[in-house]
């Protein structure tokens, strides 16, 4: 059988599934699926989902509910939901139109080059970790008001107020938000009084599930943005306070860096696999031209016939894996920066030579392969908390979106007199410019700092189609594994024919060029699978949890969602209106 056929055979099990379900309550059925006819939602809160999922009852479009569940999450997932970060937004409408904002964080115009290198030359990493001087100019807001404006159908004070009253009221803990923020609050938080006072409990004990959190003066913040719009954070009281507090704790950001920041709507990157179109983000985010470039290169194998968990299988992706993350080591910026070859990284005749000179039976040397880039030489890091949103509303219309602060909680830092916190996104740029090395830093020019500039991503929000007609929503957090894990999640609905449960559920494989390791989520695969991929030369290594792909399958012939959340994440949820 095709892998097409086998594709849409999958497709036609999951439509039985439909009428069970319909009218039911937003719960998951016996497929694990939440199934809508009338839109669906689905983020890391159950609280932000509820909220996009009214704003879709009060006649919002997709875009509409991404606003707010955006806003929501600001509130209720503190984490990675924000409106101190940044991140990336796909919105593919019912006539088959796509595009893409860019609200990434842009390095302060004070920035410098090796503004995070000690007297000694090394990357001073607890200067990206936490403090004044690891955000980059915040985008959350102008991205936001941007997809509104260009498509937003509700009032915006219509869907910015329900986190403002949700921060204002507040909400009740769950265990895991508690726990998270006990331990944030005692260790990281303690040295910001600000930070303090917003997260920490009035008494000065530990949070409990249960609990109810109020974060007055992000709900006054949020309720200003409401009424006033973007300008008042960019121009207005808000900005005062951002640069105050900066100028106060040396920090770079000023009033000038918040009133030059702009969103970006910029042309999707696109592919086609097995038969799928799909539509994904542009640079700043390495995303979208790295998973393009992997599935173009796994599109000249017969995955199907050699099976998804076969060792043959599991070494071509780590193949086509390694040759996309080296080229975006070599080539990836920001757009308004550095001229990139993406063209060339995304057409099939490049991946047909990448294909070419994959050994069906050996590992390539990382270190060969970049060896033009790579210098001989501390452990890169990059983040996991990032977090993703997926949206159709009930004509078909679609989100993805993935933001971030960077690490949970970013920079640690709260505004003062504003209450919300700071990312600590300057992290995501080359710190040490000529050092790419084999424990994962990059030191390419293309993502160096520069004032202005936004730093590279690998948030990879995607969304798919088939003959014209929308067929999946999905993204994820993870750090560089992000691109990975869509392109997973991708493959195995497109080249496995599997549904959205499937999809997300399958174990997760990453690797990124450099360190030369695979590592696939703990007990994923056979041992003598692992045997036999060591025999082909990769190291090979087991890890925890890789990603949190909230993902949406869309039957446009009944108009039906299908929707998986991660159950990697403990609150995530889906919701219908
Ligand atoms: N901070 C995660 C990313 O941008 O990829």
């Amino acid at each position: 059988m095709s892998m097409h056929l086998r594709a849409r055979c999958a497709f036609a099990v999951v439509m039985t599934i439909a009428p069970l379900s319909i009218g039911a309550q937003a719960t998951a059925d016996s497929t694990g699926m939440v199934v809508s006819r009338n839109g669906l939602v689905i983020s890391s809160s159950s609280i932000a989902s509820d909220v996009g999922a009214s704003i879709l009852r009060k006649g919002g479009n997709a875009v509409d509910a991404a606003v707010a569940t955006a806003f929501a999450l600001a509130v209720t997932y503190p984490g990675a939901g924000n409106i101190g970060g940044g991140g990336f937004m796909v919105i593919r409408l019912k006539n088959g139109t796509a595009t893409t904002i860019d609200y990434r964080e842009r390095a302060p115009l004070a920035s410098t080059r090796t503004m995070y290198l000690d007297s000694t030359g090394h990357i001073n990493r607890s200067l990206t970790a936490t403090g004044y001087l690891a955000p980059g100019v915040p985008g959350t807001v102008r991205g936001l008001a941007l997809a509104h404006r260009r498509f937003g159908k509700l009032p915006w004070r219509d869907v910015v107020l329900p986190a403002a009253q949700l921060a204002s009221r507040g909400f009740a803990l769950d265990s895991g938000l508690a726990r998270s923020l006990a331990r944030e609050v005692a260790q990281a938080m303690k040295s910001y009084p600000a930070s303090v006072a917003a997260y920490g409990k009035r008494d000065g004990s530990a949070w409990q599930a249960g609990d109810t959190l109020v974060l007055a003066d992000l709900g006054r913040t949020l309720n200003a943005i409401a009424t006033r719009g973007a300008d008042v954070f960019y121009t207005g009281w808000i900005a005062d306070s951002i640069a105050a507090d900066m100028h106060r704790n040396g920090g770079l950001i000023t009033k000038k860096d918040l009133a030059a920041y702009r969103a970006r709507e910029r042309a999707p990157i696109r592919g086609r696999y097995n038969g799928y179109d799909i539509v994904t983000m542009p640079p700043p985010s390495s995303g979208g031209v790295a998973m393009v470039e992997m599935l173009n290169i796994l599109s000249h194998f017969d995955l199907e016939k050699q099976g998804r968990w076969s060792p043959e299988t599991l070494h071509l992706m780590i193949e086509a894996m390694r040759r996309a993350y080296v080229d975006r080591a070599r080539y990836l910026g920001d757009p308004d920066f550095v001229k990139m070859p993406l063209t060339r990284l995304t057409s099939s005749s490049y991946a047909a030579t990448l294909a070419s000179q994959i050994d069906r039976t050996h590992a390539t040397s990382s270190i060969e392969l970049g060896k033009d880039i790579v210098t001989p030489s501390s452990v890169a890091t990059e983040s996991d908390e990032t977090t993703q949103f997926s949206i159709v509303d009930k004509d078909g219309n679609a989100v993805s979106n993935t933001f971030t602060l960077e690490g949970g909680y970013g920079s640690h830092v709260v505004v003062r007199g504003a209450g919300f916190l700071l990312n600590n996104e300057m992290g995501d740029f080359n710190k040490k410019p000529g050092d790419t090395n084999a424990q994962g830093d990059i030191g390419t020019p293309a993502n160096l700092i520069d004032p202005g500039k936004r730093m590279l991503s690998s948030m990879t929000p995607t969304i798919v189609a088939r003959n014209g007609r929308l067929f999946m929503v999905t993204g994820s957090p993870g750090g560089r594994t992000i691109i990975n894990t869509v392109m997973e999640v991708v493959l195995n609905a497109t080249g496995f024919g599997m549904n959205a449960r499937e999809a997300v559920d399958a174990p997760r494989l990453h690797h990124q060029w450099l360190p030369d390791v695979a590592t696939f989520e703990r007990d994923a695969v056979a041992d003598s699978t692992v045997s036999r991929l060591r025999a082909m030369g990769h190291t090979v290594e087991q890890r925890g949890r890789q990603g949190d792909a909230h993902t949406i399958i869309f039957d446009a012939k009944t108009k039906t969602a299908y929707g998986a959340n991660d159950r990697r994440s403990s609150d995530s949820k889906a919701a219908r209106p």
